[in-house]
């Protein structure tokens, strides 16, 4: 079983690494294999909404917008789940995660065979500041983008620098518990 857990925050050492090396860990604890990807570090560009507003992802279900897209894209065919975690920011997605997560919906949600998300489970994590403000609306449009590319929402997980212990715990629980429960459904 295979695990890809996106991170999408340019530090290293904040909550948003910390949520990935929880993800991690109970992932490996039920006995998956992981491939974490720091979204940051990718060259991922914005959607060019090319032509009349779709492009070659309508029909083709890939991105005319050639960068490292295309690669990472065609990387999660081989996954079983996935774990997306964003920083809050302006109550949204960051914008690495944005940009990545834009494009994977067009070329993911119109697919009517050999769809790379469908039926996976997946988690979404939204990790934000003291307030907390806009976690529910960065939540909420990561559960649309997960309705449009039909995944099987495992849960939903919002963390703030106050809750931040007790979250990052359930967190690794959350990620364990996805991984044994598909094991035992393959079985
Ligand atoms: C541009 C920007 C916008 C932010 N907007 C919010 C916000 O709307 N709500 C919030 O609670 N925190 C907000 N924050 C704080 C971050 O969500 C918080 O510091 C988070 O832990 C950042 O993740 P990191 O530790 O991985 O960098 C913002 C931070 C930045 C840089």
């Amino acid at each position: 079983m295979k695990v890809m857990i996106f991170t999408s925050s340019p530090n290293t050492d904040g909550l948003t690494a910390a949520c990935g090396n929880s993800a991690k860990m109970g992932a490996e604890e039920a006995g998956a294999q992981v491939v974490l990807v720091n979204l940051n570090r990718q060259k991922i560009g914005s959607c060019h909404a090319c032509g009349n507003g779709w492009g070659t992802c309508r029909n083709e279900h890939e991105c005319q917008v050639q960068d490292d897209f295309q690669a990472l894209h065609g990387s999660m065919a081989d996954m079983d789940a996935f774990v997306l975690i964003t920083p809050v920011y302006w109550g949204e997605m960051s914008e690495s995660a944005k940009a990545f997560t834009d494009r994977l919906r067009r070329c993911e949600a119109l697919k009517k065979e050999k769809t790379f998300i469908e039926g996976k489970p997946v988690i979404a994590v939204a990790a934000a500041g003291g307030s907390g403000n806009g976690l529910t609306t960065c939540l909420t449009s990561m559960e649309r983008l997960f309705t449009h590319v039909k995944a099987e929402k495992f849960d939903l997980i919002g963390l703030t620098q106050k809750n931040r212990v007790y979250k990052l715990a359930a967190l690794q629980e959350a990620v364990q518990e996805m991984v044994a429960l598909s094991k035992r459904k393959d079985k």
